[in-house]
């Protein structure tokens, strides 16, 4: 282990040894231990940079490289943190730093800092990171949407039926396929956010920005973009050492996403209650009580259902932290950096918790298509039969309200001896009636549904490919 003095990547300029309690309050290695092995990435991108530059010779590089290739192995088999967690470090970058001073020779070891900064390092850093993983976001929401589309091509195929709710009030029956494609829609436009974050996240490279200014050194700038991947090199320093937008593009993506899945996840908590009886969650991601034998509950979908509210909360903070800074570089970025990390890591867990918990989840199509009738959801389609016979929009929702009302106090549905009354006889007034009957792209219609099917699908397909 290397000895305190050089834990520090600092220490010159000041005659006495810091307040260890300030190093610790001030360490984010608990925090950014996850970036370790981009850090190693970015690393490499420095060698190159520097070796491109004429300020490395060969053996250095040779050297360099393999020392950071022994550091990547031990990020990979898990061992790295105890090394870094037994030190004084300020962060990750010096843990890295320290252990390849540890590893390479004394000349090539001290030399990797050179014309770098931390600021242009966890610029880099963060950016390698948000590209990771918004590729995971984007092909975790593009399958779950895939999954939904599946199931929904199912029931297309078998006709389930639903009664859709608005106000969790029942609203007008639809095809269990129709919903099924729109809880995908939710997540493919989740996807194309995850997208978005992973092309941004390559357009320019910060290294080589330095602490603020770029630097005086010949670095080879564009070596460090190609080896890591960039589209080019960043164009601003300052800009690039305090700006944090990818970053928190990745935490907006990732909120978002897990907004998605909290809303369905909220739908199949109700759908599994036995008063609703539309599904059964498996064993597998169901719990019991500790205390009522006959418990199933749907732990998996509750604990989605407000993952999304603490994610959102990291993203109000992280938010928070980056507002009135100015622009360079400021410490107050390693809390941000904090917050991106946490509440993405959390996005993804959740992610793919839904993702095992829907695949225990089964529907009980013909409770559904039971009950799509009931709370005389075929009223509206009465009205449009009566609009269509000549009436006014006002005219139609009074009287066949009142035909509600009538059935209501009767105690039974609307018949056709409504739809005769209504001057409507050939009206449908039943739910697969209604759903046969819509007429409009986008409806619930079963050939609407189809196309809408194939769209998502299109679009699930496009979201599979890596991004332009
Ligand atoms: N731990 C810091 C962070 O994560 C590293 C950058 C520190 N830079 C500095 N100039 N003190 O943001």
């Amino acid at each position: 282990m290397a000895s305190t003095e050089s834990q520090l990547q600092w220490g010159g300029r000041f005659a006495t040894a810091p307040d260890a309690a300030l190093i610790a309050f001030g360490s984010s290695l608990a925090d950014d231990l996850t970036l370790a092995r981009f850090d190693v990435r970015c690393s490499r991108g420095h060698v190159a940079s520097l070796h491109g530059g004429g300020l490395l010779s060969d053996g250095d590089a040779a050297a360099l490289r393999t020392a950071l290739d022994t550091v990547a192995a031990e990020v990979e088999a898990g061992t790295f943190p105890a090394f870094a967690q037994a030190g004084s470090f300020e962060d990750v970058h010096g843990a890295i730093d320290a252990r390849v001073r540890e590893l390479a020779p004394a000349g090539a070891g001290e030399s990797l800092h050179a014309g770098r900064s931390r600021n242009d390092q966890v610029a880099t850093t963060l950016l390698l990171y948000a590209n990771d993983r918004a590729r995971r976001g984007r092909e975790s929401c593009a399958r779950i949407a895939s999954v939904l589309e599946t199931r929904a091509a199912a029931a297309l195929e078998s006709g389930a039926l639903l009664a859709a709710t608005t106000h969790w009030q029942p609203a007008q029956p639809v095809l269990l396929a129709f919903w099924l494609d729109a809880c995908a829609r939710g997540f493919v436009r989740a996807a194309q956010r995850f997208a978005d974050v992973e092309e941004a996240s390559l357009a320019a490279c910060p290294l080589g920005s330095g602490a603020v200014a770029g630097s005086s050194l010949p670095l080879d700038r564009w070596a460090a973009a190609r080896e890591l991947g960039f589209a080019r090199p960043s164009g601003n320093a300052l800009d690039s050492i305090g700006e944090r937008d990818v970053a928190l593009d990745l935490l907006h993506a990732g909120t978002r996403a897990a907004i998605t899945a909290s809303r369905a996840s909220e739908e199949f908590v109700l759908w599994t209650t036995p008063a609703f009886g539309y599904a059964r969650l498996g064993d597998a991601a169901s719990t019991g009580s500790s205390l009522m034998p006959q418990k199933r509950n749907p732990d998996p979908f509750e604990l989605v259902r407000a993952a999304a509210g603490r994610i959102a909360g990291t993203y109000g903070g992280a938010l928070a932290t980056t507002t009135g800074i100015g622009l360079s570089y400021h410490r107050d970025l390693q809390e941000t950096k904090a917050l991106v990390i946490r509440g993405t890591e959390h996005a993804l867990a959740a992610l793919d918790a839904f993702a095992r918990a829907f695949d225990q989840l089964t529907f009980d199509e013909r409770a559904m298509t039971a009950h799509a009738g009931d709370g005389y959801t075929v009223a509206t389609d009465l009205a449009d039969a009566v609009i269509l016979s000549g009436k006014t929009a006002r005219t139609a929702h009074r009287v066949v309200g009142e035909r509600v009302l009538r059935a209501e106090i009767e105690g039974r549905a609307l018949d056709a001896a409504d739809a005769a009354a209504l001057g409507i006889p050939d009206a449908p007034v039943d739910a697969r009636g209604s759903v046969n009957g819509k007429r409009t792209p986008g409806s619930t219609s079963p050939a609407a549904v189809a196309d809408a099917i194939a769209q998502t699908q299109a679009d699930i397909a496009r979201l599979n490919g890596a991004p332009a």
